[in-house]
């Protein structure tokens, strides 16, 4: 199967921003959606969004974090579509602060939400993708793990982690796989800042306003790797705002 419509989309994250994004852009090229998010209102707010204008998604409420949601996810797709085409792990979160704030909290729920998450998402979509000799795992990375800045280098260690574990996948997949890094510079989502340090997040949130690009490109990206034909891997995607250095 190549292209996007009829495909059955898994997406983490798509109750805001870069997951909401991609999830109406592939839900108008015709893909089947399954969105997984924590936020019920947000959520139900992106599925309708999608059903009004005639597309075809269902929520689950998915806190990444926990394997059996993960699985949850993926079995949605299968019961209700027979099939499972593609796992978008873009669940993420960018509360970022220098080290001597001393955040623990926020750097366990990075790890957590990037290295742990991504691992529920591979454990729960593998055995479907192995069963149908077919499947696409889109992993959402970032710029920060080729360009380390102060102060996300709890931030940069866990992308830079996504990038590793998509690439040792993608060496592991076999000929039947397609596995997929998209990483996104500075985009403009309420992500930004979010559950970041006061003087940081304001920082965050200025540079945003002034250079970050659309989630619309980043949902393009993934787009174009999703409609390659079988046997075609796009593996690896950085797409950024043209001043971000
Ligand atoms: N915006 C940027 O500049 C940028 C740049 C590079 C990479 N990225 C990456 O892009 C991805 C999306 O970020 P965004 O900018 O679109 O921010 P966002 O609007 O805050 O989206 C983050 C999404 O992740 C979900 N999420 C967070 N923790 C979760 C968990 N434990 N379980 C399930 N869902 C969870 C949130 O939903 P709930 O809160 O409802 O669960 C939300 O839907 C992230 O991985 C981020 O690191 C963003």
């Amino acid at each position: 199967m190549s292209g996007i419509r009829g495909k059955v989309v898994a997406i983490t994250g798509a109750s805001s921003g870069i997951g909401a994004e991609t999830a109406a852009h592939l839900a108008e090229r015709g893909a089947r959606l399954v969105l997984g998010a924590r936020r019920a209102d947000r959520l139900n707010a992106v599925v309708e969004a999608i059903t009004d204008k005639g597309g075809t998604a269902t929520g689950v409420i998915v806190d990444v974090t926990r394997r059996e949601d993960l699985q949850r996810l993926t079995d949605t797709a299968v019961h209700r579509f027979g099939r499972l085409d593609v796992l978008v792990s873009n669940a993420g979160t960018m509360a970022v602060s220098p080290f001597d704030d001393l955040c623990q909290d926020d750097w366990d729920a990075m790890v957590a939400t990037h290295i742990t998450g991504l691992l529920n998402g591979i454990g729960a979509a593998l055995p479907v993708f192995r069963r149908q000799r077919s499947g696409q795992f889109v992993n959402i990375g970032s710029t920060a793990a080729y360009v380390v800045k102060p102060p996300q280098g709890v931030y940069a260690a866990t992308k830079t982690a996504v990038k590793v574990l998509t690439e040792g996948l993608r060496q592991e997949s076999g000929p039947d796989l397609r596995v997929t890094l998209v990483s996104p510079g500075f985009t403009h989502t309420g992500g930004v800042g979010k559950g970041a340090s006061p003087e940081v997040a304001a920082a965050m949130i200025r540079q945003r306003d002034e250079i970050a690009m659309p989630p619309a490109a980043v949902a393009s990206a993934i787009a174009y790797a999703i409609e390659q034909p079988e046997g075609v891997d796009v593996s690896e995607i950085v797409v950024r705002p043209t001043v971000q250095a």
